[in-house]
């Protein structure tokens, strides 16, 4: 399968609320199954893959949700790492780096994700 590099169709622009929760998607990192998230911060839409930078675990405490209570900061549930909304760097916490970021663009309404060389759509079945 070629690499996609086209930008692909990821939510609706109003299914992002600020401080709200996430819109989940499945995304292939380094040939590997991996989810991924989008959040709304002051207005603009960020992207990560859901891997936390201390270990490799999932971050969202409950499904899709993960700001903290102060709605400041993304928190990993497992041993409370945080990290800026906007850039996905360590803030506080066990963190060993930031978050991989992936690039979005908010386009008439729609929120797109921009694959890159590590990070690729899942296959579809008519890649199978
Ligand atoms: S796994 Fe995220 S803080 Fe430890």
């Amino acid at each position: 399968m070629a690499p996609v590099d086209q930008p692909v169709a990821l939510c609706a622009s109003s299914d992002l609320l600020e401080g709200g929760d996430a819109v989940p998607f499945e995304v292939r990192w380094r040939a590997e199954p991996c989810r991924a998230f989008a959040v709304r911060w002051r207005g603009r839409v960020h992207a990560y893959l859901n891997r936390c930078s201390h270990l490799p675990m999932e971050m969202d405490f409950q499904p899709n949700r993960f700001f903290d209570s102060s709605g400041q900061w993304l928190i990993c549930a497992t041993h409370g790492a945080t990290y800026r909304p906007d850039t996905g760097a360590c803030a506080a916490g066990p963190c060993r780096g930031p978050l991989t970021a992936i690039t979005v663009e908010e386009v008439a309404g729609t929120v797109f994700w921009r694959p890159s060389k590590d990070i690729q759509p899942e296959p579809t079945f008519d890649d199978l």
